[in-house]
């Protein structure tokens, strides 16, 4: 199997993790593309109902609808079941980096929300140590020279990602170099950095179940 029917395996293992009748959260990316479709044809089907679905970027949003699959704000659930979403890097403890596709702020708003974080990923993403894919930061722009500065004290070399805005008016950071052993003191240390809006590590909203797709087929870590 290649990457793209490695992610249309998750993304369609992800459905079962939806309860019926529910708004589902949403990621952002191509694995979760795959997911939209996947739930739209469980929808289509009669295998499944949702009540709507809160999105984590623009990009989900149109896929949501143009499956009219109805799309809420975040600000109209007081909380969610499961949020689905994918990873540039997920760890055997769930830590996750994400943001590859700069809609990192709202995923981590989103995930916020729920109660569950089920991600859904090819294998080439498991990794002992997060950190060798650069790791994204939203950040406000005025920030960012004296953000690569604080990162090059970490020895990470941060780049500004060309032509990238966020869907907040944000700019993103995206920084090699680094390698992150404690992931939960990673992200509250550069969280508290003036200028940062969101940083790419997913720690305190770390996923409780990790859908790998690799040649065996669907492996889950818990
Ligand atoms: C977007 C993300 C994505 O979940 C991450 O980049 C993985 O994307 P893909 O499924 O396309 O590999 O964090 O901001």
């Amino acid at each position: 199997m290649n990457q793209d029917q490695l992610k249309q395996l998750v993304g369609r293992a992800a459905v079962d993790y939806v309860t019926s009748g529910e708004v589902v959260g949403v990621g952002t990316g191509s694995t979760v593309d795959c997911f939209i479709d996947a739930l739209a044809a469980a929808i289509a089907e009669g295998r499944l109902t949702v009540a709507g679905a809160v999105s984590s970027s623009e990009r989900s949003t149109q896929r949501l609808q143009k499956h009219g699959i109805r799309v809420l704000d975040a600000a109209e659930v007081t909380g969610l079941t499961v949020y689905i979403d994918g990873a540039d890097e997920i760890d055997g403890q769930g830590h996750m980096v994400k943001g590859g596709g700069a809609a990192l702020t709202r995923e981590k708003i989103v995930a916020d929300l729920a109660d569950r974080f089920v991600c859904i990923a090819d294998a080439s993403k498991l990794v002992q140590t997060l950190g060798k894919f650069p790791l994204p930061v939203e950040i406000i722009p005025m920030a960012a020279a004296q953000l690569t500065r604080r990162f090059a004290t970490l020895g990470g070399t941060a780049t500004l990602r060309a032509g990238v805005v966020t869907d907040n008016g944000g700019h993103i950071l995206d920084v090699t170099g680094l390698s992150i052993t404690d992931p939960a003191a990673f992200e509250a240390e550069v969280n508290q950095w003036p200028g940062v809006v969101t940083v790419g590590v997913f720690a305190r909203n770390k996923a409780q179940v990790c859908l790998l797709g690799g040649a065996d087929g669907v492996q889950t870590l818990t």
